[in-house]
């Protein structure tokens, strides 16, 4: 078995990126703050649900272009020519996203659509009812290197057939969620198809925003490195305790795990 690494950071991404050298990973798997919390969330009478409203989420507007701006152009600084930049968010930020990427002279593979066939309903009941997420993967560089893409991976993922740009994933399940709670945790196999699609065994992931810690958890499962950023130290055991047990089920004893506090 090869001996991976993940080292999970806690801390502002902003200023972690800062720290990593150039040209250094294989991939970016990035879920940054969606911006759209208010500073109090919507309640539904039936349902204990209540709308996104996380203090990491808070943004004006302006603040919102200069946050995305700032951590894409250091996350593609660090990231080498031809790799793999994944970001997935939903209709609050995607389309400043993919606009910011294009800008950094991003060439853009595919966007894909993440449908939910069982998405909670809509609370207003006067509009549609949202039930996807969308991804956007680009490559840096690829004039002076070629991207990873395991086409006979991702169909045989897909019955043998073509793996198509949507995919039809269920919402997290509450069995991945034992280990506490996250509210935009991903599920397993939205990473999983990520991750096999565009990097091979001993690639190093990094992840600015690893809430949960789900790519860190999926780059274990399938023997790559990760180095992964999250701010809140709550969320930061929940990765410890995810990113172990994923460790201990695969029987892995020569996985390095470093957690550094900056
Ligand atoms: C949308 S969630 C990511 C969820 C993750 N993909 C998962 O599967 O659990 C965004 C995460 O970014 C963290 N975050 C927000 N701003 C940050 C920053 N400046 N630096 C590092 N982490 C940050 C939040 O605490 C939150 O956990």
């Amino acid at each position: 078995m090869v001996k991976m690494n993940h080292k999970i950071y806690l801390g502002n991404s902003l200023e972690i990126l800062k720290k990593i050298e150039q040209n250094s990973v294989d991939m970016i798997f990035a879920d940054p703050p969606y911006g759209m919390s208010k500073s109090k969330g919507l309640s539904w009478a039936f349902s204990s649900h209540v709308t996104m409203q996380e203090v990491w989420d808070i943004f004006t507007r302006d603040e919102l272009f200069e946050f995305n701006m700032n951590w894409i152009s250091e996350s593609l600084r660090v990231l080498k020519p031809g790799g793999s930049f994944w970001v997935c968010g939903s209709f609050h930020n995607i389309y400043q996203l993919g606009f910011i990427m294009q800008h950094l002279n991003m060439k853009i593979n595919n966007s894909i659509v993440w449908f939910k066939p069982n998405a909670q309903p809509n609370i207003t009941t006067r509009m549609f009812t949202e039930s996807t997420e969308h991804l956007i993967w680009a490559v840096k560089d690829h004039s002076k290197k070629k991207w990873v893409f395991n086409y006979e991976k991702m169909k045989e993922l897909n019955d043998g057939k073509q793996m198509r740009n949507m995919w039809s994933i269920p919402v997290t399940p509450k069995s991945e969620k034992w280990a506490g709670n996250h509210p935009t945790q991903k599920p397993f196999e939205l990473l999983k198809r990520v991750i096999l699609s565009s990097t091979v065994e001993g690639d190093t992931v990094l992840d600015p925003f690893l809430g949960s810690g789900t790519t860190s958890v999926v780059a274990e499962f399938y023997s790559r490195n990760s180095i992964g950023i999250e701010i809140n130290n709550d969320y930061v055991n929940l990765i410890k305790t995810r990113l172990n047990s994923t460790r201990e089920g695969i029987g892995d004893e020569t996985t390095e795990i470093e957690f550094v506090e900056m």
